[in-house]
């Protein structure tokens, strides 16, 4: 089982990584969670970069750098998890030569974005608008993987389609094709923006259709999450987003709750494909902000049904510290007047967790000013 990082444009960055990869198991995350010597101790096996726009240039490798700081540390966070550097564009040339520098600049591989449903990028034929059109996926991938040397990695996360998934066999065909040994399903389609449920079934649909592995992904915010994901789309490896930002010991407790399965996970049909109950929502127009993902114009746009109150896998004790080193990398990277916004929308995925969390998100809800939040987090009142 591999468990990675997802990709989260303006939400899950350098800090971010950092701080949810420096989670270790012993701090009350559960103790089989470290089990295995090849497992880092946050439980990530890896990450995926925000995407790395590609529209009519050939990047400096400061542009590379600026998303990717890790790039500097050997392509892994600061704790040694190797980071994979994504790429959004609709260029075959040109993503085949930002992509060999983003190899030669050291990150573990390239991952090609077929999933962003942001208006602006969709616009101009990138993201989620490229699962119309799975004969441009194929002349991508194919560039990109001729352009990197054959050890480098190239993968690609793709939604299940735009209006509607019927071309998702087709699009996994094609980034199999083309030469890719990975690809992450985002199980929804762009239509469906972030609405829950993630239709995971159609992932073994997939699977029955390519070799390649596979990885689920989509609302997987529990271990009963995971396990559901896993035997709906007979994937193993899953992939963690809001989940994770979430509650930040979750890749360890899905560890110790789920321990490795002998053999690939049989796929069992949960529906057939065209049966209602697999085509809720299919087709409906996305009721979430068409704003570039990360950037959405509300705090809940993305943040998925509050007031669950789970209990989180770690103590608020622990996630404390955290937030501290998070705020001191922000400072370091982030100019001042969006490090109050990063802080808040940790603290806005957190609260679906922590009831400290969301004292705090009240308490600092009007705060846009960097001192005030650091003077809140040294005061020690998260
Ligand atoms: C704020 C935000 C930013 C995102 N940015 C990216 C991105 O840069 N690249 C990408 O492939 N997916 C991006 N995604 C999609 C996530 O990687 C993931 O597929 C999605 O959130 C579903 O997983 P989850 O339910 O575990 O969060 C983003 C999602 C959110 C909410």
């Amino acid at each position: 089982m591999q468990l990675l990082l997802a990709p989260m444009e303006g939400l899950l960055d350098f800090a971010l990584r950092d701080t949810l990869t420096r989670v270790e198991a012993g701090q009350g995350a559960g103790a089989a969670g470290g089990g295995a010597a090849h497992v880092h101790p946050s439980g990530i096996d890896r990450c995926v970069s925000e995407f790395i726009r590609i529209t009519d240039t050939l990047l400096p490798a400061r542009a590379f750098i600026r998303t990717m700081p890790e790039l500097r540390t050997g392509g892994r966070t600061l704790t040694g998890v190797p980071v994979r550097g994504q790429l959004l564009g609709s260029d075959p040339t040109l993503l085949a030569e930002n992509a060999s520098r983003l190899a030669e600049l050291g990150s573990h591989g390239v991952d090609l974005n077929f999933g962003c449903p942001a208006k602006v990028v969709n616009r101009h034929g990138g993201g989620s608008a490229l699962l119309d059109d799975p004969e441009l996926i194929h002349r991508i991938v194919s560039a990109v993987r001729r352009a990197v040397p054959a050890a480098v990695p190239v993968s690609a996360k793709m939604r299940l389609g735009f209006n509607d998934d019927h071309r998702a066999e087709d699009c996994a065909l094609a980034i199999e094709a083309g030469g890719a040994s990975e690809i992450v399903v985002h199980a929804r389609t762009k239509a469906h923006g972030y609405r829950p449920p993630a239709y995971w079934e159609r992932i073994a649909d997939l699977r029955a259709e390519v070799k390649l592995p596979l990885v689920a992904n989509g609302e997987i915010w529990t271990v009963d999450d995971a396990r559901r994901a896993q035997a709906a789309s007979g994937c193993s490896s899953l992939m963690l987003g809001r989940g994770m930002v979430a509650d930040p010991g979750l890749a360890l407790a899905i560890r110790a709750a789920l321990p490795e399965p002998a053999a690939p996970i049989p796929v069992e049909p949960i529906c057939e494909r065209n049966s209602p109950s697999a085509l809720v929502g299919y087709g409906l127009s996305a009721t979430q902000p068409a704003a570039i993902e990360g950037r959405a114009g509300s705090a809940t746009a993305f943040t998925g049904q509050l007031g669950t109150h789970l209990p989180p896998h770690l103590p608020w004790a622990h996630i404390h510290p955290l937030l501290g080193s998070f705020w001191a990398l922000v400072g370091q990277r982030v100019e001042r007047r969006h490090r109050a916004g990063r802080l808040k929308q940790w603290l806005n995925l957190l609260r679906r967790r922590y009831p400290e969390a969301q004292v705090a998100f009240d308490e600092l809800r009007t705060t846009n000013d960097a001192d005030d939040l650091g003077a809140w987090l040294l005061r020690g009142r998260g």
